[in-house]
C-alpha cells in the first residue's frame, strides 16, 4: 500500500459538512496564531456558563501549568443534560442495547413505564433527555444523602449501563470527582485504584454481562474492599430487579449462570450497600447543579505507564468539556438529530469523551452497547447499525480485523444506509483494515476519521474532518484546531520537514490533563521533562511530504493490546509475585488481531526446573506448564484478564548491559522473531544468554 494512495474529498460528503478544507485550515491559523480568540469564541458557542472567564488561557504550558478559563463557573452536568430541556426534552438521549438480542428481534422499547430506565440483560432502551434529568437528579440526591460532597472521589465499577452514564453526570452535578475503574479489572486492581484517590462511595452492579456470561462485579468490589476501610457506601445496581410486564427481565442465558453461583450472591452489608433501585425512589427528583469553577476537578482516569503503578489522569470541567464538545462535532461533524455511537467501554477515556460528554454535551443522541462485536454472531455490529439508524460509528481497529477476518457477508446483511462517518481510533489502522472499513462498512461513501489521542489528551488531537480532509490509509492525517505537533530527534531537537521521531505537542490545548491525582511532581516528570517547552507523548510518528501525520506507536514501555494500554513494568510485578520467579521481562509483539500481544520472558529461581520449553511429556514440561497456568493466573488476579501473557518464554539468562539494565530491544526482535539484526550485542554482560533466547524461542499460538 502506498501511502500515494489518497481519497480525495468527496463532494457529497463536503457539500453537507461543518467546514471545507478552506474554513479547515483558516481556523486551524486562527487556532494557533491566537488561540484566546480562537477558545474563547468556541467557549461561548458550545457551552452554558454561569459566569464568564476572566482569562482564557493562563500560566506556563512548558511547566506542565496551563489553567484554562480562569474565574469562570459552569457545571459540566448543567451543559450535558438540563440545558436540552427546552428544545430537545422528548429527544432520546441514550439509546442502550444489551448483550442478548430482544427475543423478537423487534428491537421493541423496554424502558420501565415510569422512566425510571430500568435495564434487564437483553433487548434495548431509550432514554430521553427528560428521563434522563430526572435519573440523574434523583441519583445526585442518593449520593448526597450519602455524604458525598463537593471535590470527594467516588469510584464507579459498572458494566455498560444507562447508570454508569447517569453516576458519572451526577456526581459532575454535585462536583463530586468519579474515578470509573473498566470492570474488566482484577479486584487487586480496584482497590488499587480506590486507595490511590481514597474513594469512599463505590458505585457497582451485582453483574456486568458480556457475550452471554455474567462477570460477578460486586463479588470483585467485595475482594477489593477488604483492605479499603475507609469506603462507607457501595451502591448496587441489581440487574434483575426491575419487572416489566409481570416478567423479570433476567433471561435464560443469566440463569444458567446463576446456578453457578456467580450471581444472585451479591453480599449485603447493612449500612453500607444500597441498592440503586430502593434509593432512587426514595430521594427528591429536585437537585440544583452545583456551580464549578471552570479548573474544578471533573474525574480522575487511572492509565498505565511505562514504570511504576497506573496514573490517576486528572481531567478539569471547563477546558475538558469544551474540548470533548468541539471535537465532538467537528471531528465527526455531528448534526442536529443524527445518532452517534462510539463502541468504546466508558471504563476507557473514549467512553468519557466520546460516549458520555461530548456527545451529551452537544445535545446527540449517543448509543451505548453493553456487549461485544462477536456476540450471538459476527454480524451484532452491523445489525446494531440498522436497528437503530446509526449515522456515525466509531470503533478500534482490532474489532475490525476481527470482524474482517469472518468475511463481507456479515456487514452485507445489514444495509448501513444510515451510517455517514466512520472513526477509527485506539492504535495505528494497518492500511488493508482502513480498506475494508471503507470499502466493505462505508461502502465506499463514508470518511474514516483516524483520530489519534490519549486518556491525557482528554479529546481528539490529530485528526482528519469530513469532507475537509483528504484522507491516507494509516495516516491520522492532519492536527485538529490549536494543537501544534512536532517531531523531536533523540537529542532533543525539533525536526522540520518529512521525518520521524518522537511525538511532542507545542501549545496548550484546552482538553490536556492537569496532573496526576496526588503527585504533580510526577506529571511535570513524565510529560513536560522529556524535551524542554513540550508536551512528551510518548509515541513515535512520522511527518510525510504532505504535512500528513503519521503514528508509528509507543516509544517507551507501554504496549498496545487491543488498543488499551498496558505498561510492561505491571505485568511484570506481577509475574514476579510468584515464588518460584527470580525476574521477568514483558515486551510486545506484533499480533494479528490485538495490534500487540505480550511476551514475556521469565527467569525461575534456581532449582525450578521448568524444562526447556521444547520438551513434551516430561516431569519438568508438566511443572512448566503447571507454573505457566499459575502465572497467567497470577496476571489475571493482579490486573485483569486483558494482561495475560500470551507468550510466556522460560529465560535462564536476560540480556543486561553491564550495568544490570535488560536490554528491552533484543528481546523485542526475538519476540518478533526478527532475528536477522539483532543490532549490537557486543555491550551485553553475557552476549551467549541471547543464542539461548533464539533457541528457546516461543511461537505464539492463538
Ligand atoms: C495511546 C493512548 C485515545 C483513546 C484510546 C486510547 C495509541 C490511540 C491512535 C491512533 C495510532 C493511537 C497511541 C496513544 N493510539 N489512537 N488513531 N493511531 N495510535 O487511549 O489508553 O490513553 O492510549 O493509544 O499509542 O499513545 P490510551
Amino acid at each position: 500500500m502506498s501511502e500515494n494512495n489518497i481519497y480525495a474529498v468527496d463532494e457529497a460528503v463536503a457539500a453537507r459538512a461543518h467546514l471545507t478544507a478552506e474554513q479547515y485550515v483558516a481556523m486551524y491559523r486562527q487556532s494557533v496564531d491566537d488561540p484566546h480568540g480562537f477558545w474563547a469564541q468556541q467557549a461561548t458557542q458550545l457551552v452554558s456558563w454561569s459566569q464568564p472567564w476572566d482569562t482564557v488561557l493562563t500560566g506556563d504550558f512548558a511547566a506542565g501549568e496551563a489553567r484554562w478559563f480562569d474565574g469562570a463557573r459552569l457545571n459540566v452536568c448543567y451543559n450535558c443534560v438540563d440545558r436540552h430541556l427546552k428544545d430537545r426534552g422528548d429527544q432520546v438521549a441514550i439509546i442502550w442495547e444489551g448483550d442478548e438480542i430482544s427475543g423478537d428481534g423487534r428491537g421493541e422499547n423496554r424502558r420501565g413505564e415510569n422512566g425510571r430506565g430500568e435495564n434487564g440483560h437483553g433487548g434495548d432502551m431509550a432514554v430521553t433527555y427528560n428521563e434522563l434529568h430526572e435519573l440523574v437528579c434523583r441519583f445526585a440526591n442518593v449520593l448526597k444523602s450519602r455524604g458525598v460532597k463537593k471535590g470527594d472521589r467516588v469510584a464507579i465499577y459498572m458494566p455498560m449501563v444507562v447508570e454508569a452514564a447517569v453516576a458519572m453526570l451526577a456526581c459532575a452535578r454535585i462536583g463530586a470527582v468519579h474515578s470509573v475503574v473498566f470492570a474488566g479489572f482484577s479486584p487487586e486492581a480496584l482497590r488499587d485504584r480506590i486507595l490511590d484517590s481514597d474513594c469512599r462511595v463505590v458505585i457497582t452492579a451485582d453483574e456486568g454481562m458480556r457475550a452471554g456470561k455474567s462477570v460477578p462485579l460486586k463479588a470483585n468490589v467485595e475482594a477489593a474492599l477488604a483492605g479499603c476501610a475507609a469506603v462507607h457506601t457501595v451502591i448496587v445496581v441489581r440487574r434483575d430487579a426491575a419487572v416489566d410486564g409481570g416478567q423479570t427481565r433476567r433471561s435464560a442465558a443469566t440463569s444458567e449462570a446463576a446456578v453457578d453461583g456467580d450471581v444472585g450472591d451479591v453480599g449485603d452489608h447493612a449500612g453500607r450497600d444500597v441498592f440503586w433501585d430502593e434509593a432512587m425512589w426514595a430521594v427528591s427528583n429536585v437537585c440544583p447543579p452545583t456551580e464549578m469553577e471552570a479548573e474544578d476537578a471533573l474525574f480522575i482516569l487511572y492509565t498505565s505507564g511505562s514504570t511504576g503503578k497506573p496514573k490517576g489522569v486528572l481531567h478539569t470541567s471547563g477546558g475538558y468539556l469544551l474540548y470533548a464538545a468541539c471535537t465532538h462535532k467537528y471531528v465527526f461533524d455531528y448534526h442536529d438529530g443524527e445518532v452517534f455511537w462510539c463502541t468504546a467501554d466508558v471504563g476507557w477515556v473514549t467512553g468519557h469523551s466520546y460516549v458520555v460528554y461530548g456527545p451529551l454535551a452537544n445535545g446527540a443522541t449517543t448509543l451505548m452497547f453493553e456487549g461485544v462485536p462477536t456476540y450471538p454472531d459476527g454480524g451484532r455490529f452491523w445489525q446494531i447499525i440498522d436497528k437503530h439508524k446509526v449515522n456515525i460509528f466509531y470503533t478500534a481497529p482490532t474489532a475490525l480485523r476481527a470482524l474482517m477476518r469472518l468475511g463481507d457477508e456479515w456487514v452485507k446483511r445489514a444495509n448501513r444506509k444510515s451510517l455517514r462517518v466512520l472513526g477509527s481510533v485506539g492504535e495505528p489502522i494497518n492500511p488493508q483494515a482502513w480498506e475494508w472499513y471503507f470499502e466493505v462498512v462505508g461502502d465506499g461513501r463514508c470518511p474514516i476519521v483516524d483520530t489519534w489521542w490519549q486518556t491525557e489528551t482528554g479529546g481528539i488531537l490529530i485528526t482528519p474532518l469530513p469532507g475537509a480532509t483528504a484522507l491516507k490509509p494509516g495516516s491520522a492525517t492532519r492536527p485538529f484546531f490549536g494543537v501544534v505537533p512536532a517531531i523531536m530527534d533523540a537529542d532533543g531537537n525539533e525536526i522540520d520537514g518529512a521525518a520521524s521521531g518522537n511525538l511532542v505537542i507545542k501549545q496548550a490545548w484546552p482538553g490536556q490533563m492537569r496532573t496526576i491525582y496526588g503527585d504533580h511532581a510526577r506529571f511535570v516528570e513524565t510529560y513536560f521533562k522529556t524535551y524542554a517547552g513540550a508536551y512528551f507523548s510518548g509515541d513515535g510518528a512520522r511527518r510525510d511530504e504532505d504535512g500528513y501525520w503519521w503514528i508509528t506507536g509507543r516509544v517507551d514501555d507501554v504496549i498496545n493490546v487491543s488498543g488499551h494500554r498496558m505498561g510492561t513494568a505491571e505485568v511484570e510485578s506481577a509475574l514476579v509475585l510468584h515464588a518460584q520467579v527470580a525476574e521477568a521481562a514483558v515486551v510486545g509483539f506484533p499480533h494479528e488481531i490485538k495490534g500487540q500481544g505480550i511476551y514475556a520472558f521469565v527467569t525461575t529461581m534456581v532449582g525450578v526446573d521448568v524444562g526447556d520449553g521444547d520438551g513434551a511429556g516430561d516431569e519438568a514440561a508438566a511443572a512448566g506448564e503447571k507454573l505457566r497456568q499459575e502465572l497467567l493466573a497470577l496476571v489475571r488476579q493482579e490486573i485483569g484478564a486483558i494482561a495475560k501473557p500470551d507468550v510466556i518464554q522460560w529465560a535462564p539468562g536476560l540480556p543486561k548491559t553491564r550495568s544490570g539494565k535488560i536490554m528491552r530491544r533484543i528481546l523485542r526482535k526475538v519476540a518478533a522473531n526478527e532475528l536477522d539484526n539483532l543490532g549490537d550485542i557486543s555491550t551485553l554482560a553475557e552476549p551467549a544468554v541471547v543464542a539461548d533466547l533464539i533457541a528457546h524461542r516461543v511461537k505464539y499460538s492463538g
